[in-house]
């Protein structure tokens, strides 16, 4: 079965195909350049860019397939959460195709799709139940994956997710955006134990996360020390992230007898996260997965493969008005 995924929730306009399990091309064409001088993502600017590149990355997605528009059987578009006039874009493109080839339309759950990252690719050999770990830009989530389909989400962040804050201090040391790759990078040449920082939520119970906090103390060492090298605070505040996240991450598995451990997610393209993820799941033996680099961040694979999941397995066949009938959805959460 040949499935095309769309991908608009924020600033990446992708498009992807997939023979059952297998991709066959992934193509993302991301905004960041446009809004780096803005310092974030410009709502605005962002729809208007999906609607100017969506053709090109659609006839791309098809061509580096083989594959001709009239042999795609299902679909899968990103309906939330996510920005309103973004996600309208890819909908509304999806929702033609759908109308014009007489195929179903699934909306897909962005958090959903990041977490069928893992799927693409290691789906067979470690299936669900499982805990996943979901940082990315817009959010910060411990799920339970029971099965595909069947989330309970046991703790989010009360305000930055994870990404968020990479991007906030990465902006107060002067770099550009999205600032996680470049601070990953410098940290490499920092000492993480340069700078003391807070492990916000560390000792408190449930598995909600907090980062702001953690990025005012960034500030304040700033405005007391403007001349600290940056690597050693790009270090450090990388150091109490990944702290955080991995200490959280193991009371949970814990807390769920689960011994198998799935990281996703934009931010889990971090280096020093998957190094430590990886010491540390190695000591506690608990079997650790993370997509490839290019199925981390935001792309059009990992919404054709919940499409095709959803679709296949029988959790949700749904009618061509059903399909029509779509809409945004920018504050959806899962499980
Ligand atoms: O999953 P994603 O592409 O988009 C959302 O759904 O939000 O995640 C983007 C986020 C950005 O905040 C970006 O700074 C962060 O992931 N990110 C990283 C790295 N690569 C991307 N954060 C830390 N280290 C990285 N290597
Ligand atoms: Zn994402």
């Amino acid at each position: 079965m040949y499935v095309l995924g769309i991908e608009t929730s924020c600033d990446e306009t992708a498009a992807a195909v997939l023979r059952g399990r297998r991709v066959l091309s992934n193509v993302v064409y991301s905004q960041a350049k446009l809004h780096e001088k803005y310092g974030g993502v410009v709502p605005e600017v962002a729809s208007r860019n999906h609607i100017k590149k969506m053709p090109y990355v659609l006839d791309e997605a098809l061509e580096q397939a083989g594959v001709d528009l009239k042999e795609i059987e299902l679909i899968g578009a990103t309906r939330g959460p996510g920005l309103v006039g973004a996600l309208l874009v890819g909908l509304s493109t999806a929702k033609g195709l759908a109308y014009g080839l007489d195929v179903p339309l699934l909306g897909i759950n962005h958090l959903e799709g990041h977490l069928f990252a893992h799927y693409l690719e290691r789906g067979e050999e470690a299936p669900p139940p499982f805990l996943a770990l979901l940082v990315s830009g817009g959010h910060t989530l411990l799920v339970h994956v029971k099965a595909w389909g069947s989330y309970e989400t046991l703790g989010t962040t009360r305000d930055d997710a994870a990404g968020e804050a990479f991007d906030k201090v990465g902006k107060l040391l002067g770099v550009g955006y999205p600032a996680g790759p470049q601070i990953d990078r410098l940290a490499r040449e920092g000492d993480p134990r340069a700078v003391e920082l807070p492990r916000p939520m560390l000792e408190e119970p449930g598995f909600d996360f907090s980062f702001a906090g953690l990025k005012t103390a960034v500030l304040y060492h700033l405005r007391q020390h403007p001349d600290a090298p940056v690597e050693d605070l790009a270090a450090s505040f990388q150091e109490a992230v990944v702290d955080v996240l991995l200490q959280k991450t193991l009371k949970a598995a814990r807390k769920i007898h689960t011994r198998r451990i799935v990281v996703v997610g934009g931010v889990a393209a971090n280096s020093r996260l998957r190094a430590r993820f990886r010491e540390e799941c190695q000591r506690h033996n608990y079997e650790l997965h993370f997509p490839s680099l290019a199925l981390c961040t935001d792309n059009a694979a990992m919404i054709a493969a919940a499409a095709y999941v959803r679709f296949t397995q029988g959790l949700e066949i749904p009618s061509p008005e059903e399909s029509l009938r779509l809409s945004p959805q920018p504050g959806l959460t899962l499980g």
